[in-house]
């Protein structure tokens, strides 16, 4: 039997979440840290039948649930669009495992890192070989399904390794001046992107005039935390950090906990923090300039909250595309 691997992580965003899905610009940091990697294995299936995705759920993500069978639907319509891709008669005929070490609905990208790591080792399977673009469309496949409206930062950067900013529908590597570090720290799981991004489509649908605020403020946010990353303004890109998880607080998109995190790792010393994704719990990130800071904030949320933590470097670097 034929088998093929794929291999995509998990990311942040580190601003302009919720504003990307309406066309503003956001930037996302990838994280390669072995906890947060999804793996899929793909195996012939001697025999024809349905689609069989067998889910294997990491104890780094809670207690070890049962496989369970079945084939989510945005798995199934990307495994769909894959075979119309490749000229396929029919989906293949083909088992699926997925191993995802990436903690689900805490805006760490979960759900675009399995569907890119299917779509890798579809195209190895079938020896396709897909372009960048045409990986990206067919992750974005399951992303829509998943979240209802995506903008397709998370597709991109979780195949990334460098920081990858989404703007005017174009992507790019954001030049850096200063090396830093970004402390994750994950505050549970929460209701999910997809609820939280119908959530604020409900809100702007009522109130066209708050999201046109909301847009505004994100895209200034933004494009002053661009220019503060790229002058190595590692203090000021941090207050920006702390004024943008203020402005999706005010969306209501942040719970007691990652405002309890938020605060802990600004008193910790971290240069500052915020919500991180599509909020409703899920994850915070903390900004610090060096490893020995990350270390002390990465620490004292352990310690204060009882929350695992990753500590991402931010390499300096000139930006590209
Ligand atoms: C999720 O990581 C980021 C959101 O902006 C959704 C999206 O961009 O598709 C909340």
């Amino acid at each position: 039997r034929r088998a093929a691997t794929g291999r995509a992580h998990g990311k942040v965003i580190v601003l302009g979440e919720h504003a990307v899905v309406y066309g503003a610009p956001a930037l996302a940091l990838p994280v390669p840290a072995l906890e947060c990697r999804a793996t899929v294995r793909l195996l012939d299936r001697p025999d024809p039948g349905p689609l069989l995705i067998r889910r294997a759920v990491s104890p780094a993500c809670g207690p070890a649930e049962p496989a369970e069978e079945g084939a989510p639907e945005e798995l199934r319509l990307l495994v769909d669009a894959f075979a119309r891709r490749a000229g396929l008669p029919a989906a293949p005929d083909v088992e699926v495992l997925i191993e995802s070490r990436v903690p689900p609905a805490r805006g760490l990208g979960s759900s675009a890192a399995t569907a890119r790591a299917l779509v890798h080792a579809l195209d190895a399977l079938f020896a396709t070989g897909l372009g960048d673009r045409e990986l990206f469309d067919l992750v974005q496949v399951a992303e829509q399904s998943a979240h209802g409206l995506a903008s397709g930062i998370d597709a991109l950067a979780t195949g990334s390794d460098r920081p990858v900013l989404l703007a005017n529908g174009w992507t790019s590597a954001p030049p850096v001046g200063a090396a830093c570090q970004v402390v994750v720290a994950d505050s549970g799981g929460g209701p999910g992107t997809r609820r939280a991004v119908a959530m604020l489509r409900a809100a702007f649908t009522r109130a066209p005039a708050r999201r046109a605020a909301f847009l505004d403020r994100s895209a200034k946010l933004v494009g002053a935390a661009l220019d503060d990353l790229a002058h190595g303004r590692l203090a000021d890109l941090g207050r920006r950090l702390t004024d943008y998880h203020r402005l999706l607080a005010g969306l209501g998109l942040t719970t007691d906990r990652t405002e309890a995190l938020t605060r802990s790792a600004l008193a910790g010393g971290a240069l500052g923090a915020k919500m991180s994704g599509g909020g409703l719990g899920g994850c915070v990130i903390a900004l610090t300039a060096t490893r020995d800071e990350a270390d002390a904030v990465a620490g004292l949320l352990a310690r204060e909250h009882g929350v695992p933590t990753w500590t991402v470097p931010v390499a300096k670097g000139a930006g590209h595309g």
